[in-house]
């Protein structure tokens, strides 16, 4: 418990899934949380749960692919809450998958946005916030696809999130000197909208199951657990990383 006492934190994608589980998670660690994403009424239902349990939160619904955006989130922080310490930027899409011979200009492009650009301008407008009160934590969500391990039909996927890390470890490079860590997570499959999306089938989710060493998905929970790590001072000289919390997907072959 209070392991974010008296932060405040900007989580996007908390409508669903891995964000909505740890903008709780953070709520219930103390902080103040700015929870976004396009979906309303999710965000509201979101408020609510956090308040009920006691804690403080304010819903900004928007599109992560509007620079404007992310300035509004960073502008409750401060409005709301006084300034900003954390952010957890998750807001993601599978983007046009398929064989790759027949993804459109623009369906590649729509994942990079989302998925990229989008958390470009996120860290732009956060990291500016961060420095005024000496510091901060900064966390993208990638995925292991594209970095320990390769699907086909899902270039415009890879492509976007593995360009996280390079855009992670340019950040945490650029904002150490300045005691912001920059750090990328990258789960494995977990059990979410998006999961059960992309993985319709029984055979799908027994196939992607088995990938993992530990012969399971995981639960939103175990990943909110791991971005309170890198949100907290417990990984106070943890900077530049990314961060594979996958299963063992990384090292299974059976
Ligand atoms: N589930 C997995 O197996 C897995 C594995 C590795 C990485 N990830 C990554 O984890 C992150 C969270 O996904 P999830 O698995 O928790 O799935 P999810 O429940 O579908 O969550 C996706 C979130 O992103 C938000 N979002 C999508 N497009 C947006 C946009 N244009 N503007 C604002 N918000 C947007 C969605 O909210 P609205 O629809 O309300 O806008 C939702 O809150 C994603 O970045 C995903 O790529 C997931």
């Amino acid at each position: 418990m209070n392991r974010l006492n008296g932060k405040v934190a900007i989580v996007t994608g908390a409508s669903s899934g891995i964000g909505r589980a740890t903008a709780k998670l953070f709520a219930a660690e103390g902080a103040k949380v700015v929870v976004g994403a396009r979906r309303q009424a999710e965000l509201d239902s979101l408020v609510d749960e956090i308040k009920a349990s006691g804690g403080d939160a304010v819903a900004i619904a928007g599109d992560v692919r509007s620079e404007s955006y992310h300035k509004a989130l960073v502008a409750a922080a401060v409005e709301r809450y006084g300034k900003l310490d954390v952010a957890f930027n998750n807001a993601g899409t599978l983007g046009e998958a398929g064989p790759s011979t027949g993804v459109s200009e623009a369906g590649f492009a729509e994942a990079l946005t989302i998925n990229l650009t989008a958390s470009f301008l996120a860290a732009k407008h956060q990291i500016g916030q961060m420095e005024k009160n000496g510091g901060g934590s900064v966390i993208f969500t990638s995925t292991f696809v594209g970095y320990s391990f390769a699907f086909p039909g899902v270039a415009a996927y890879a492509a976007s999130k593995s360009g996280i890390i390079g855009l992670t470890q340019a950040l945490a490079a650029e904002f150490g000197q300045q005691k912001v860590r920059v750090n990328a997570i990258l789960p494995g499959a977990v059990d979410t909208d998006m999961y059960r999306e992309m993985n319709d089938t029984s055979d799908k989710q027994s196939f992607i199951t088995n990938l993992h060493a530990l012969k399971r998905v995981a639960a939103p929970d175990e990943l909110a657990r791991s971005v309170l790590y890198l949100a907290s001072d417990d990984s106070s000289f943890v900077t530049g990383t990314a961060s594979l919390v996958d299963g063992g997907a990384s090292i299974t072959r059976t």
